[in-house]
């Protein structure tokens, strides 16, 4: 198998860990980072080269895809720069904060005929796919309506990350954009939507300027319905998804972690994460004092939790079977061409509009919009 040449943008937290755990793979190797503050460890930890620039290192001939995990408003410019020289992508989430943007990074890499594999992790949970084939076999029956809350408590911040500002993370809703993936992935895009919330306690200089409670709605075709949760002010913590069928329904639990089939039989447990060991490894950071609940954030200094490894890992194993030329399955080809992530932004944009406009809002004012623009 020939080696794949990977160079990574943005040496954080997750980007670090990601060029980590490739450059363990069988014939991967990361052969350039850039990062305006925090390239040299890793770049020495790797030995590998720190390009000045997102063009230089794009440029490079020896690079064959990029990874993306710079902060998530500043995903744009070096996708852009990698579809223009040619590279592939795998670009962390969410890849974009507007509809326009998302649709222009597919456009540009769709043109090239390069695979734009967006970092929706998810996907690469055994619980995840064990709902999927759950429902696949008919356990539940038809999906009527899908519930997610991912919240918690932020304390006063001693310095302000850019995953508090608005304008660089899209707050809570786009930086926390799995749930609302996992529920489209589940039940297809929705055609209107509602958000109500604010910032309601975190005001002041020790705080960013998201809202810290976000309530949606969500209607699909058919008289089909989620409604989903997001937020730092919530002092009881939760994070799960809960999918109700006809026939029965599933529970992923990520907080007190377990996956739950509930039918008029009786309930059956399985795993979320690989191994007994990182279910009981992820409900101990989720449910002691280590974290902020579900709103839990890394920084450069942090390296991923046992779990979050394990996923990340089948993730850029994955992104690597495809780069080594192996055949993209069906479920997957929305998640390797970007599409799938601009459906999830194109309902966030809705549910933007809804909450500062305050009214219920069609998903197609966002797409259709686009489309007329072209
Ligand atoms: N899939 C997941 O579960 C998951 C988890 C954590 C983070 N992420 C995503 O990974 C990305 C990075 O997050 P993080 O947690 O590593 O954040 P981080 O703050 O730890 O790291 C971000 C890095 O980007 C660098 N940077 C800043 N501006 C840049 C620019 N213009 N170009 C290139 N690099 C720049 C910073 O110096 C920093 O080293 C984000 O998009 C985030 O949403 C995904």
């Amino acid at each position: 198998m020939n080696t794949v040449n990977y160079a990574v943008v943005g040496t954080g937290y997750f980007g670090a860990g990601l060029a980590r755990i490739l450059h363990q793979l069988e014939s991967a190797r990361v052969v350039a980072v850039y990062d305006p503050a925090n390239a040299e460890p890793l770049a020495e930890e790797l030995n590998c080269d720190i390009e000045p620039s997102i063009e230089s290192l794009c440029s490079r001939p020896d690079v064959h895809a990029v990874i993306v995990a710079s902060p998530n408003g500043y995903h744009k410019e070096p996708v852009l720069c990698a579809a223009d020289h040619g590279k592939h992508v795998f670009c962390e989430k969410p890849i974009a904060l507007s509809y326009q943007d998302c649709s222009e990074m597919i456009r540009r890499t769709k043109e090239k005929g390069l695979i734009f594999m967006a970092g929706h992790v998810m996907n690469f949970m055994n619980g995840v796919r064990t709902a999927k084939r759950l429902i696949n076999e008919g356990k539940i029956g038809e999906i009527l309506f899908c519930h997610a809350e991912r919240n918690g408590w932020e304390e006063a911040q001693p310095e302000i990350s850019w995953k508090k500002i608005r304008k660089i993370s899209g707050g809570h809703l786009y930086h926390h954009i799995h749930e609302l993936d996992f529920i489209q992935f589940l039940m297809g895009p929705a055609e209107r939507v509602c958000m109500t919330g604010g910032n309601v306690a975190h005001q002041g200089e020790q705080f960013g300027d998201e809202e810290d409670m976000l309530f949606i709605s969500l209607e699909f075709p058919n008289k089909r319905f989620a409604t989903l949760q997001y937020g730092s002010a919530f002092r009881w913590s939760d994070h799960y998804v809960k999918i109700q069928g006809n026939l029965g329904a599933i529970l992923i639990d990520l907080q007190d972690v377990k996956v739950v089939l509930k039918t008029p039989e009786g309930e059956e447990r399985f795993l979320l994460h690989e191994s007994k060991e990182e279910d009981e490894d992820r409900t101990r950071i989720y449910i002691g004092l280590e974290t902020d609940g579900a709103i839990a954030y890394g920084k450069p200094s942090l390296t991923p939790p046992m779990w979050l490894n394990s996923i990340m890992k089948k993730e850029m194993a994955y992104f690597h079977s495809i780069m080594q030329g192996a055949e993209v399955e069906e479920e997957f080809k929305p998640l390797l061409d970007g599409t799938a992530a601009r459906a999830s932004i194109a309902t966030a944009d809705a549910l933007t509009l809804s909450l500062a406009e305050d009214r219920k809002v069609s998903v197609i004012e966002i797409t259709g919009r686009e489309a007329a623009a072209q």
